[in-house]
């Protein structure tokens, strides 16, 4: 299966030379996991760690892996990929099992990517039953009377207890995939009450975002923002920006509540408003023209995917092409000045220069597992007429 080509010139060497990448990359792992980023510009092996053999499929990032690979097979054809991404499945089938490492919100991401997309692309009933499963673990998150998905750790935890990122915007389309499925309307209502309440609390009036927001776990009230991932706690992660436009762009056509989309638009025009004069994003963006801080391509990836979301949402035509042609900017940016055929230098990332958690010196100014997906999926995008996203 192969999508049609659009007009967009330009994209397709950049197109080629990605594929290639996950090609030799499959070769690399086989069944195996590689790291959430690469260390000095090459992925390694998912370490080891306490309960887990090293490459093993553990933590938030792993079904990127498989993600990019069914991008890949919609765009080649090739089995090469589809076996690849088929083998990730069968191993996300057996984690939902065994209940391994499902202790977050983030379920939504590895099972979108891992399971709905195999159940999207070729009607794995076994992917469908371990995504179905995965959305009732996440459902287990759903804290009442606030009406919000806990972000991490275990339930009982009291400094974890009714917190919230944006990321999560990310994660619900499971759960909206799962009301799809079975008609439960728990699900529906969960997704509709959580991202509402990003709507009202994690946007700031300024239209940035928190990455992170706290309720009171027993009255539901709406307590206090910060951050972990970004540089202070009253300045704007730019990755969580981007999941804003993204999330919020995605979740709005689930529930139709204009608020939704009125905040996708808030991050974007945040978003865009606070870029650099070369177009690639600070990694927070408090920073601007001038600093030596490192760059977050990944942020641009997502709001690559997520403008033209909002772009084919947007009510008003010139907000809409002005949305499209900033994604396709933002997308053009990337491959001529982060990627590795740009800069002439060898790496197996499909996308250089992002940053995982500058305040804990974690993956900075490296390639990364989502940063590589988000950019496929904004070529895919860009290139490929009615390309039907996973999430
Ligand atoms: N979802 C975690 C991150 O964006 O780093």
């Amino acid at each position: 299966m192969t999508l049609a080509t659009t007009s967009v010139t330009g994209l397709d060497s950049a197109v080629d030379a990605a594929v290639a990448t996950v090609r030799a990359n499959i070769a690399r792992f086989g069944a195996t996991y590689p790291d959430d980023t690469t260390t000095d510009g090459w992925y390694r092996p998912r370490p080891a760690a306490p309960g887990f053999a090293e490459g093993a499929n553990r933590g938030w990032t792993t079904s990127f892996w498989p993600g990019t690979q069914w991008l890949a097979w919609e765009l080649t054809g090739d089995d090469v990929f589809r076996t690849a991404a088929e083998a990730h499945a069968a191993d996300f089938v057996r984690r939902v099992e065994q209940d391994e490492d499902l202790h977050t919100h983030d379920l939504g991401f590895l099972y979108t990517l891992a399971c709905v997309a195999p159940w999207r692309l070729t009607g794995s009933e076994e992917a469908r039953t371990a995504a179905l499963a995965a959305a009732d673990h996440l459902m287990l998150r759903f804290l009442e009377p606030a009406g919000i998905i806990q972000a991490w750790g275990d339930l009982s935890d009291p400094e974890q207890r009714g917190r919230t990122i944006i990321d999560s915007l990310m994660n619900t389309p499971l759960l909206t995939w799962a009301h799809e499925q079975t008609g439960d309307e728990r699900y529906a209502d969960a997704v509709r009450r959580h991202s509402e309440q990003l709507a009202r609390h994690i946007v700031r009036a300024d239209d940035s975002t928190f990455h992170t927001f706290y309720w009171d776990p027993v009255t539901g009230e709406p307590l206090r923002g910060g951050t972990e991932q970004g540089a202070f706690d009253d300045s704007c992660w730019a990755r969580g920006q981007a999941w804003g436009i993204y999330g919020f762009a995605v979740n709005f056509q689930t529930t139709q509540n204009p608020e939704l989309l009125d905040a996708s638009r808030r991050c974007a025009d945040y978003f865009l408003a606070h870029l650099p004069s070369d177009g690639v994003p600070y990694w927070d963006l408090v920073y601007t023209d001038g600093s030596d801080a490192p760059r977050d391509a990944s942020s641009a990836a997502i709001a690559a995917c997520g403008l033209q979301e909002l772009a084919a949402i947007e009510t008003d035509e010139a907000r809409a092409a002005a949305y499209l042609a900033a994604g396709e900017r933002l997308l053009r940016t990337l491959v001529e000045r982060c990627t590795p055929a740009a800069e002439g230098i060898g790496s197996d990332a499909l996308l250089l220069h992002s940053v995982y958690d500058a305040p804990k010196s974690i993956g900075v100014d490296e390639g990364c597992l989502w940063g590589d997906y988000f950019y496929l999926e904004a070529l895919v995008r860009y290139t490929r007429q009615g390309w039907v996203r996973y999430w």
